[in-house]
């Protein structure tokens, strides 16, 4: 049984006197605990051996307090696993060699067998469960489909992922038949970080903001409701699709437990968008957390009052930095926990 289950009832629309709270990339480079490891071994070292990854999914529960864990890994292991050869370059980011281009390059890739490719995480998820004693839930995650295929093709992070986007336009046969892969894939993925024992999962559309309306729904909500339709009975789901603010309403058609908002969105119009059936998670701007920490405990006040307690997760709403100062987060954190309507 769960010591700390408040990230659970939130998703399950339970009524509650404040909202449970935990961060986007809250196991990362703003914790020195975290810099002592990425100093010893190398981003995909510390992703792949599950001591690592289970000892820095928990570092920011012992650190700053959150109310849920994020398993350690990144998106782009699913890429990895059907065939690509993934790098992450310091001070540069991802980088696959090899994009996908042509019809020829599919003969590269593959929908793999999870369990031989990804087996490490399903490790990681039992170990870090083991470490964490039953604390708080741990939430697995992937990435939906059109982010992962916007590193597929464009091969490297960017701004606009312009080439992505044209292969998409240019070659939509190839482009639907690489999200389907991905969409393959991240299902098998998904259901067995559930069987290894996640209490949630996240899908993290990081780059859906930059498609239309029409094209959001084309080239990323279909496969990420196929998603959330394979794994919404077995965990709770929560569909975070970053700028994609406009189709709220059809996000919450899907059947997820949660939403992600980010930061550009009013509480009130990101409800009613969404309806009341859903669980709304968001949206404090990363880049507020660098504010003077009265000022961050005044912005999170006003965040709840907006949301309220009751089917509302307290986040960021995209990932943390990693300039921010680890008392600035915790400050955050305490100002969720400490939270009192009045
Ligand atoms: O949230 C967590 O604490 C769990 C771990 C996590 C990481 N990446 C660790 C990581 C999660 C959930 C991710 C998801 C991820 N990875 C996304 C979606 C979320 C988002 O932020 O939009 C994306 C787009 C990626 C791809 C990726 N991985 C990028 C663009 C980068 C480089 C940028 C950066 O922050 O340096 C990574 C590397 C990465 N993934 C780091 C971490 C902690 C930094 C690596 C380092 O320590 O040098």
């Amino acid at each position: 049984m769960l010591k700390n289950d408040l990230f659970l009832r939130a998703l399950k629309g339970e009524a509650l006197d404040r909202p449970p709270v935990w961060m986007m990339r809250q196991a990362g480079r703003y914790l020195p605990e975290y810099i002592a490891l990425r100093n010893k071994y190398d981003f995909f070292t510390r992703v792949q051996t599950p001591e690592l990854a289970a000892e820095i999914t928990v570092q920011p529960i012992d650190i700053v307090g959150t109310d849920a864990a994020i398993l350690f890994s990144d998106i782009l292991v699913v890429p990895q696993a059907m065939g690509l050869e993934v790098q992450l370059v310091e001070s540069k980011g991802p980088w696959l060699p090899d994009p996908i281009h042509t019809d020829a390059d599919f003969n590269r890739i593959r929908v793999p067998d999870v369990n031989e490719t990804l087996g490490y995480v399903m490790d990681a998820i039992k170990l870090t469960n083991q470490m964490l004693d039953n604390r708080v839930p741990l939430i697995g995650f992937a990435g939906a489909p059109f982010t992962i295929m916007c590193y597929m093709v464009q091969g490297k992070g960017s701004k606009t992922f312009d080439e992505a986007k044209a292969f998409c336009f240019q070659h939509p046969v190839l482009a639907h038949r690489l999200l389907q892969m991905i969409t393959d894939t991240t299902i098998l993925y998904l259901k067995e970080q559930v069987k290894a024992g996640v209490h949630s999962v996240q899908i993290f559309d990081s780059w859906a903001g930059l498609l239309s309306p029409a094209d959001y729904e084309t080239f990323a909500l279909q496969y990420s409701r196929q998603i959330v339709n394979a794994v919404k009975d077995l965990t709770p789901t929560i569909l975070f699709a970053k700028g994609a603010w406009f189709a709220l309403d059809e996000m919450a058609a899907t059947g997820a437990h949660g939403l992600g908002i980010d930061w550009c969105l009013k509480p009130d119009v990101a409800r009613a968008m969404a309806g009341n059936n859903v669980t709304l998670q968001g949206n404090f701007d990363p880049a507020r957390l660098l504010s003077p920490i009265p000022e961050i405990e005044r912005l999170t006040k006003a965040m709840i009052d907006g949301f309220g307690t009751t089917r509302y997760i307290a986040n960021l709403g995209h990932g943390i930095t990693p300039n921010v100062p680890v008392d600035h987060a915790k400050a955050f954190v305490n100002a969720v926990k400490n939270y009192r309507k009045d």
